[in-house]
């Protein structure tokens, strides 16, 4: 049993790893490059025909939040965040992703599905194969998302949840404004152009293959050069097809033209020794125009010192005159494949800096160098200089502005759970119990009081106010509120007893019969209550409930599986004769005492002094202390000590808010019986929260 739960652990963890590193992946390499993800969004559009009637902006904030989704989810799982919701979230996103990459690999409309932007390029199959295994971790997560331990606590998962939103959406629209963090694409800084076209000697070219379509007698059939027939065949026609691409160097599709397609210049473009600048515009018509200002003193620059500067795009003649005149532009233009140029650079315009055929700079138009006539030559500034070790320095920004906050919040985290899981293992050691007293192992409970007040729709607006805000926010106690008989059956029918329990304020002194007027234990119990008041001290004054009688309820109650809440307390001629104890202990003698240890465990004892009750004097703390420690004593002294530690001694009398908190900080006091503040859910509340 304990082998099969450690296996389905380990597989539990093993997906959620392979799951939320494989989404963190796929979703920072898609939230970094927008323009990239939105150009294979638009692919997918136009495979379906829907291209033209998707705006950009669209596709746009499509990728900045598919990239966003991803990312998250693959945080979030893999710091068990909300694990249920998350889990079945990402099955949704597999069971979608699925079938797409399917019918990718089957029809193959677009041959890079996209799914790890140009980090990783796979073939549709292997996509498609991929998102099986993801399909099934995701299932076995939805299946035990409580497998996944937590990193974090549940409190504190809101941190993690906002700070991953903030950062990717962050990072998305940095990406957008400048240019991708990481550039996974062969045109990147380092990169040298030329070699990149070039086919290693050796290398497989593509090959091809040729089927001959003959006719013999009428009859026509096909053949390859392999199985050629004779000459009594006469020849009809021939197809050929490309049944494997070779080896397809990195850059096989730059090209670099003059307007009029009579020149093409790519060569000389690359081979060219020193500082050459081209700017890229895939889309005149499309091109951002903010920054033309800049594009052009930077061409005025390169003017003063020589350097060339070529504008490529994929533009019309009617979209490079349209350019030139809102900005002015005097700079050449030169054709360049569309698709090529959005590769190239992820702003419309960029601009690349090339030195020797390398690519050394590439900036988005609202990130352009500053360079002015007063400007040294390129060697002497730093836009001529190869950037040092720019992917360390990113990665080292990425970690410190977001992987070590992330570290440190769970180190805290983890540190304080631990502190808190020591503490709650201290307090229910044994050993430790033995030792030393602690009144904290009793119940605490704040019981309510009704007495004779509320009809039954104020009664049952009450307790529904309780039900919900107690509900919300869960008590650090045991809640009871003790009714008038006619409402318990209608409360209880939605009170979450779990949270509050549902009691009477009294009950007969027979089982059943002819006692018109009375209501028995059993009635009481049969409601759905499970508490019920005994020995008030109105009950005792105003109806003349004797020792004797309560004692009969006691029996009664306890019979019928109700716990009792037994009432104690003196007048103020008693306190003020010194005789508190004596009347407290005469009571309990006269009905409880006579119970087992056993019975004893379901009585709450309540000491109400007459004199505090619904006058507004309270007790203070330490009278209240002396007399609770004195009544432990003496359930000590009749069940010993083990019962009497267990026993919940309540306070009642003038019990409020503001009063609670010194009261209940008192070792013997274990909660209060209250009155008057039990009828308003706000007062009542605050003496709940003295538990807090
Ligand atoms: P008050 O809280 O109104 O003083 O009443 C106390 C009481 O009698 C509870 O049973």
């Amino acid at each position: 049993m304990h082998a099969r739960k450690a296996i389905t652990g380990i597989l539990v963890n093993v997906c959620r790893l392979v799951i939320s590193l494989t989404f963190i992946f796929s979703g920072y390499v898609k939230a970094i490059d927008p323009l990239g993800t939105q150009y294979k969004l638009q692919d997918y559009l136009n495979v379906v025909q829907l291209g033209q009637y998707v705006p950009d902006y669209i596709t746009l904030v499509a990728s900045v939040l598919l990239g966003g989704l991803e990312f998250c989810l693959g945080v979030f799982i893999l710091f068990a965040i909300h694990r249920r919701l998350v889990s079945r979230l990402v099955l949704l996103f597999m069971a979608i992703m699925t079938p797409l990459t399917l019918w990718l690999a089957v029809a193959n409309p677009i041959k890079d599905c996209g799914c790890f932007g140009d980090a990783v390029i796979l073939t549709n199959w292997e996509t498609f194969y991929k998102n099986i295994v993801l399909l099934a971790a995701a299932i076995v997560l939805c299946v035990k998302p409580l497998g996944m331990p937590r990193f974090i606590s549940r409190s504190n998962q809101w941190i993690v949840v906002t700070y991953t939103i903030i950062f990717i959406l962050f990072s998305s629209s940095m990406c957008l404004y400048t240019l991708p963090t990481f550039d996974f694409r062969p045109y990147h800084i380092g990169a040298n152009i030329k070699k990149g076209m070039e086919i290693p000697e050796g290398a497989k070219g593509p090959e091809f293959e040729t089927t001959f379509i003959l006719e013999k007698n009428g009859q026509r059939k096909e053949f390859t050069l392999d199985n050629y027939p004779d000459s009594t065949w006469t020849f009809i026609d021939s197809k050929t097809v490309q049944i494997s691409e070779g080896y397809v160097p990195p850059i096989h599709d730059f090209s670099i033209q003059t307007t009029d397609g009579s020149e093409d210049i790519t060569d000389s473009v690359l081979s060219r020794r020193g500082y050459s600048f081209l700017l890229i515009s895939p889309h005149l018509e499309k091109a951002d125009d903010t920054n033309f200002g800049d594009i052009d003193q930077i061409y005025e620059y390169c003017q003063n010192n020589n350097y060339p500067f070529y504008a490529l795009t994929a533009s019309t003649d009617e979209g490079i005159q349209h350019w030139r005149d809102i900005t002015g532009a005097e700079y050449q233009f030169y054709l360049t494949d569309e698709t090529t140029l959005k590769t190239i650079i992820r702003s419309n315009p960029g601009l690349l800096l090339l030195k020797d055929g390398v690519v050394i700079g590439k900036w988005s138009h609202n990130d352009l160098p500053q360079l002015n006539d007063q400007s040294p030559k390129l060697e002497r500034t730093e836009y001529g200089q190869m950037p040092q070790n720019s992917v360390t320095c990113k990665i080292s920004k990425i970690v410190l502005w977001y992987i070590l906050p992330l570290l440190l919040l769970t180190f805290a985290d983890r540190t304080w759970k631990f502190t808190k899981w020591i503490k709650e293992k201290e307090h229910s050691n044994k050993i430790y119990q033995l030792f030393k007293r602690k009144k904290n192992m009793r119940k605490k409970i704040v019981a309510g009081n009704w007495k004779m007040n509320m009809n039954l729709q104020d009664g049952i607006a009450l307790a529904k106010e309780l039900n919900e805000t107690l509900n919300n926010n869960k008590p650090n106690c045991g809640v009871i509120i003790c009714t008038p008989f006619i409402h318990l059956a209608s409360i209880a029918q939605f009170l979450n007893q779990d949270v509050i329990a549902l009691g009477a304020e009294n009950c007969a002194d027979k089982e059943k019969g002819a006692f018109t007027g009375e209501v028995s234990a059993e009635m009481v119990k049969s409601t759905g209550a499970q508490y019920v008041i005994l020995g008030h001290s109105e009950r005792r004054g105003y109806y003349g409930e004797t020792p004797e009688i309560l004692k009969e309820k006691v029996q009664l109650a306890l019979k019928n599986g109700l716990k009792v809440i037994f009432c104690i307390g003196e007048s103020l001629e008693e306190r003020e004769a010194g005789k508190q104890n004596d009347v407290v202990k005469a009571e309990l003698e006269g009905s409880v005492f006579n119970l087992t240890a056993e019975e004893f465990k379901n009585i709450v004892i309540a000491y109400e002094p007459i004199w505090a009750i619904g006058t507004g004097k309270t007790a203070t703390a330490e009278q209240a202390e002396e007399i609770h420690a004195y009544i432990r004593s003496i359930v000590a002294e009749k069940y010993g000590k083990e019962v009497a530690e267990d026993t919940s001694i309540l306070y009642g009398g003038s019990c409020k808010a503001s009063n609670a908190p010194e009261l209940f900080a008192k070792p013997d006091i274990d909660g209060g019986l209250i009155g008057g503040a039990s009828l308003k859910a706000a007062d009542f509340m605050g003496i709940i929260d003295a538990w807090k």
